[in-house]
């Protein structure tokens, strides 16, 4: 990330250097953010929501990321002719760092009759040859969702500019025969190679209100044989979106390509739920004798069910990084507002990169969690920032007006579980004074965090990003990210604070934050 040591950084740097910093039950102005980028392009003017380092395409949905001869490249959605849902395109940006961006002519436009009224999500898997192949959704005249192949026109080159569509499309359809619901049935994902030298993908769907993901089998990529029972299902979840399925590590950080077939890793499903707008994951395991896999807890989709972000994200999509050994996640921020007539001249935003560790010396006077309270994001909403507590709310005020008007608390709030005997840490993103425009969704969100407090310090990251705030708690354990649009916390008016409403008192061990660059994009 593009990291300059503007006075923010410094001021926290003489801070860290007086030790431990006692918070006690009061606001503490530790800084103002200023804004950083005076040259921003007049295209960015006036966009004052526009990010500045979150790769921010015209429209929606990712499509395939891959890394292809040391180039990232990114596809996503997007309509060239308008608000027109019919002439979706897969456009095409590269980068060499993840950060900057290339806008590249659109990868994979409608022009056979099995993609002629659009083409949709899909995946990208390197083949045996080093080479790529996508398989993606395209709509057919009869507006059936079928599934399509594409290759590099010229595999030399790694920025993939043109790609040539299989003249054997659609690979796989609805039929009489296979019970494939023709409108409910898209996004492929990366394939993956069993031991017997066969392809298999699967491809989102429901029966009724049941979520499938249905599996396919393949020996030369082209030919496609559905199986006879899915790799996974689950009832009363609807329809199953942009589903993912590879392997983890079970011991070690490092990715595993999704064709792995040694032996310590166990696999982790994830469905995007259409009718809630949440992703869903769960790890188990995958018998590749039986092409079943089972989840170790819950069925995936339903509540309470894992999610990588507990805030706005959804359709995300993982890759492969061969140069880096490490899986990539990327994962769709919905606006939340489509309203964006507040614009100030001269906007330039505010982009930083926030972190807090916080150390509780004292449990005695935790909070008792009921028994009831078993839904985090509820809770949050009914405790937040503002609710005095004993341990906490203690955490982030961040894109605050000088007033407090305007302001998102990100914190935590620690309880006792009698339950469980031991200390429960509960993480809250609130939005509900983020800003003064009503029309805005300012739904608070919330998550329980898998750290023992007593055992570990709490660490908080937030990266702010003008209209995105993004926080990991516990080293990444809890994610949300939530969308903001404050009207007078923008420019020089944004401050940033940390904060202790709880009647205990928290310190602060570690606290830096950088401002950001912004990046290259498109
Ligand atoms: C097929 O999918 C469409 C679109 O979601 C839905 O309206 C219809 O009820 C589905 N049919 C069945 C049998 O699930
Ligand atoms: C996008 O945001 C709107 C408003 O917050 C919400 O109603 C909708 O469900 C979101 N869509 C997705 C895909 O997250
Ligand atoms: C802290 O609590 C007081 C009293 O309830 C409230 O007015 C204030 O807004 C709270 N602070 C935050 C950051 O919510």
């Amino acid at each position: 990330m593009a990291i300059s040591s503007a006075g923010l950084f410094l001021f926290f740097a003489l801070l860290l250097g007086h030790g431990v910093i006692e918070l006690n039950a009061s606001h503490h102005v530790y800084q103002h953010l200023q804004s950083t980028d005076k040259s921003s392009s007049s295209s960015t003017k006036n966009q004052p929501y526009r990010t500045g380092y979150h790769f921010q395409p015209p429209k929606n949905w990712m499509n395939g990321p891959m890394i292809y001869k040391g180039i990232y490249h990114l596809f996503y959605q997007w309509n060239p002719k308008g608000a027109v849902w019919g002439n979706i395109v897969w456009a095409h940006s590269t980068s060499t760092d993840l950060v900057n961006w290339t806008p590249h002519k659109p990868g994979i436009s409608p022009s056979q009759p099995s993609d002629i009224n659009g083409a949709w999500s899909g995946s990208a898997t390197l083949l045996p040859n080093g080479e790529p192949g996508i398989l993606y959704t395209g709509i057919n005249p009869q507006n059936q969702q079928v599934q399509n192949l594409a290759v590099p026109k010229n595999p030399r080159d790694p920025y993939l500019l043109e790609w040539v569509k299989s003249p054997q499309n659609p690979l796989m359809a609805p039929n009489p025969q296979n019970q494939i619901n023709a409108s409910s049935f898209r996004d492929p994902t990366t394939a993956w190679l069993g031991p017997d030298k066969r392809w298999r993908v699967i491809v989102g769907s429901k029966i009724n209100r049941e979520g499938l993901a249905i599996l396919y089998r393949s020996r030369d990529f082209v030919h496609w044989t559905k199986a006879k029972h899915p790799l996974h299902s689950a009832k009363g979840t609807g329809m199953w979106e942009c589903p993912d399925f590879f392997p983890v590590s079970v011991k070690g950080a490092n990715g595993v390509d999704t064709s792995f077939l040694g032996a310590g890793v166990k696999f982790v499903l994830k469905v995007s739920l259409d009718d809630t707008k949440h992703d869903y994951y769960s790890i188990g395991t995958y018998n590749r004798g039986k092409d079943v896999y089972t989840p170790d807890d819950a069925f995936v989709g339903i509540e309470p069910g894992l999610r990588y972000d507990y805030g706005k994200f959804y359709a995300s999509k993982t890759f492969f990084d061969s140069s880096t050994n490490r899986r990539i996640l990327w994962g769709w921020i919905n606006e939340s507002s489509s309203v964006a007539d507040d614009l100030k001249k001269g906007w330039s935003g505010v982009q930083a990169d926030v972190e807090v560790t916080f150390e509780v010396p004292n449990f005695g006077k935790a909070e008792v969690l009921d028994p009831s309270w078993t839904d985090p994001q509820l809770l949050c909403s009914q405790k937040g920032a503002a609710v005095k507590g004993s341990l906490g709310p203690f955490g982030l005020l961040v894109l605050a007006s000088k007033d407090m008007q305007e302001h998102t608390s990100v914190f935590f709030r620690i309880f006792k579980s009698q339950k469980q005997n031991k200390h429960v840490v509960l993480f809250c993103s609130d939005q509900s004074r983020s800003s003064l425009n009503e029309a805005n969704d300012k739904t608070t969100y919330g998550t329980f965090v898998d750290v023992d407090p007593v055992q570990e310090k709490l660490s908080l990251r937030s990266l702010i990003d003008h209209s995105i705030v993004e926080s990991f708690a516990g080293g990444g354990k809890g994610c949300i990210t939530a969308r903001v649009y404050p009207t007078l916390a923008i420019n020089g008016g944004a401050r940033l604070y940390a904060f202790n409403n709880g009647t205990e008192a928290v310190k602060i061990t570690r606290l830096s934050a950088w401002t950001m660059k912004r990046a290259r994009i498109n």
